[in-house]
């Protein structure tokens, strides 16, 4: 799972750690949390097509690593002028294959929108990456409302709604398997 925004000050790394938990809980998965923040990639610097994986700099070979040992992802993602974060766009850019063949559930948040313009530009782009998107989310409208003092408290529709993603992306990740080997 990753979590996108990387902003001082974000809500996102909190709503992560509210899905990290979840997904424990549900134990479809080993799962991991990439905090693109962290992480800390500059801004696209490789001078070949992602698709040859002859990287150049460190911090690509360790994000290429990354991506590839994961079987499927969910991106907790916000909004920023009706569209995805750059820090994600980028991110997604700077690998090819690592990404392909698997499925992907977000978590998307934000105002009244709850982020889900930005999903479908993100679903966009993954496609292209040959990502399957899923059609179950967890959407969180008025997200600053569930802050409560820096962690998210996430109702018990979002507790339901992230479980039934999770079921999902189980199935995908295991129809997919054979076209990632
Ligand atoms: C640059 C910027 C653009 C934003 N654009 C949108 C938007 O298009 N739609 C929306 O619902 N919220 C928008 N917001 C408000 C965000 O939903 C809110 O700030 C949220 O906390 C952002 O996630 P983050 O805290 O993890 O960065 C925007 C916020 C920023 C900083």
């Amino acid at each position: 799972m990753i979590v996108c925004s990387t902003r001082p000050g974000r809500v996102g790394l909190a709503v992560g750690e509210w899905f990290h938990a979840q997904a424990l809980q549900h134990k479809g998965f080993e799962v991991t949390l990439v905090d693109l923040a962290a992480v800390n990639l500059p801004m696209y610097d490789e001078p070949r097509h992602p698709s040859l994986q002859k990287y150049e700099h460190e911090h690509a070979k360790r994000w290429s690593a990354s991506v590839a040992s994961a079987d499927a992802f969910v991106f907790v993602t916000p909004e920023y002028n009706y569209g995805p974060p750059p820090s994600l766009i980028n991110a997604l850019n700077y690998v090819y294959k690592e990404w392909n063949y698997k499925p992907a559930g977000f978590v998307s948040y934000g105002g009244v929108s709850g982020g889900l313009r930005a999903v479908q530009v993100e679903k966009l782009i993954l496609t292209t990456l040959k990502v399957v998107p899923l059609v179950e989310a967890v959407v969180v409208p008025m997200v600053a409302q569930l802050m409560d003092a820096g962690a998210f408290r996430g109702s018990d529709l979002h507790v339901q709604a992230a479980s039934v993603m999770l079921n999902e992306l189980v199935r995908w990740a295991d129809a997919l398997k054979p076209l990632r080997t």
